[in-house]
């Protein structure tokens, strides 16, 4: 797999269904070390960040198996093994075992965690948390000791609504003594639902999805049989990438009470839009309003993982338009690359000024990380001419098969 070409400029016309979460399924992949029985989980997507967790959970001792779209895991055997540099030290996602090493076997060793290269991302909040629950926690060089022989609950307030820290609180709370009352927990749909597969597990929670999250411990975990639901970030880049080509774009099973803010925004540049149940269907008559002022924010404010795809849709649309990126720092790798297909797009700090312009021509184009990755096929899409992406690998960590998708919805693609 070299890189990804797309023929542009063609109007969409076409359906796809959305996928199983990414961002949903790896902290669940986590919680599943806590059952003492088999976990199934449905509808998994089939992403190389799903594949990476999988071979951190076997460094663990945990088997796995996958059966098409499901997966069945055996924690029986975990122990405090040590997770895989290769992979844990690639990815973001390994920091979620922290809590559920700890409450299984009160002791883990993890590579320091990687993923996207987008700003600092410290681990600080995580850190602080769970020391308030009693763990020891030691920075060595190669990576983090942590022991927590008798976690105890906690009345915890976070200092930023972290989903990455409320996730790690919450696998620790509930096998810890007593009550943890949780506040300013992140209130992103994939905390509510790992809070409702742990439930499934013999977890007692209340408050998932709201600012405070009660979490009453308990002596023992069971697997469950579990389906992740669709993927709010890959269901509004096909918006947002209707938004950018143009024409008819379908989707099938998003999970459109979790898409508010972003319905809204393309409601605002002209997109028209009809659903039906979890079904949508998108279409823009002409060449979209710009004129937008965005700022991105916790849930349920716009999601930092579609801020990339959509300074893409509006790089083409008519007028001046701001985002304003407040979630991570350096998160306009995107932005350069399309300057060179002809977008003309000033940063200043957290702030990307795009003033939209007709058209964008192809080029070479190299992918930095998942989500920009992602923007450059929505622009390569829209823009005159053969495009060629480098560096898909980062876009298939969280796209199961966008060739697939994009030839589903009327773009001409092929990977070379
Ligand atoms: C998760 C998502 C990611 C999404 C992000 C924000 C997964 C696997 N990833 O990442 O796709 O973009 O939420 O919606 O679910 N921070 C600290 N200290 C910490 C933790 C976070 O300063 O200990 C900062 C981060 O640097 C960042 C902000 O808080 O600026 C948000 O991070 P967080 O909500 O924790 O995101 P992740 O859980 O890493």
């Amino acid at each position: 797999m070299d890189y990804l070409e797309i023929e542009g400029g063609s109007p969409l016309c076409g359906e796809v269904r959305i996928q199983g979460s990414k961002n949903a399924v790896l902290p669940i992949l986590s919680a599943a070390l806590q059952g003492t029985g088999i976990t199934v989980i449905d509808n998994c997507p089939d992403i190389s960040d799903v594949s990476a967790m999988l071979e951190i959970l076997k460094g663990y001792g945990c088997s796995t198996r996958r059966e098409g779209k499901r997966l069945i895991i055996d924690a029986g055997d975990l122990h405090s093994g040590r997770a895989p540099e290769d992979y844990a030290g690639v990815m973001r996602s390994s920091i979620m075992l922290l809590g559920s090493l700890l409450g299984r076997l009160g002791e883990a060793f993890l590579p320091y965690p990687g993923g996207c290269v987008i700003g600092k991302r410290p681990i600080d909040l995580h850190l602080q948390a769970l020391r308030e629950m009693g763990a020891e926690l030691t920075e060595e060089p190669e990576g983090l000791r942590a022991v927590c022989a008798h976690p105890a609950g906690a009345r915890i307030r976070l200092p930023f609504p972290s989903v990455g820290a409320t996730e790690n609180v919450v696998l620790l709370a509930v096998r810890a003594e007593g009550d943890t009352i949780l506040q300013n927990a992140a209130r992103e749909p994939e905390i509510t639902e790992l809070c409702r597969f742990l439930s499934c597990m013999g977890a007692k929670i209340e408050g998932a999805g709201t600012g405070t999250i009660r979490i009453r411990g308990v002596k023992e975990l069971h697997g469950t049989e579990y389906r992740i639901q669709p993927d709010r970030i890959v269901a509004g880049t096909y918006m947002l990438l209707a938004a950018a080509a143009g024409g008819k774009v379908a989707l099938r099973d998003a999970p459109l009470e979790q898409l508010a803010a972003v319905r809204k925004v393309l409601s605002q540049m002209g997109v028209r839009q009809e659903s039906s149940g979890n079904h949508l269907l998108l279409w823009c008559p002409g060449r979209c309003r710009g004129g937008i002022q965005i700022r991105t924010s916790p849930y349920p404010g716009f999601p930092t993982d579609l801020q990339s795809q959509l300074m893409a849709a509006l790089c083409l649309a008519e007028g001046d338009s701001v985002i304003d990126e407040r979630i991570f720092e350096e998160r306009f790798k995107s932005a350069e690359e399309l300057v060179r297909m002809g977008a003309r797009i000033h940063i200043q700090g957290s702030r990307a000024f795009i003033h939209g312009v007709g058209k964008l021509h192809g080029e070479r184009l190299e992918a930095r990380e998942l989500r920009g990755g992602a923007a450059l096929c929505i622009a390569a899409a829209a823009a005159e001419g053969k495009s060629r992406i480098h560096q898909y690998h980062y876009i298939a960590r969280g796209y199961e098969n966008i060739i697939r998708d994009l030839k589903a919805l009327g773009v001409m693609v092929q990977c070379r």
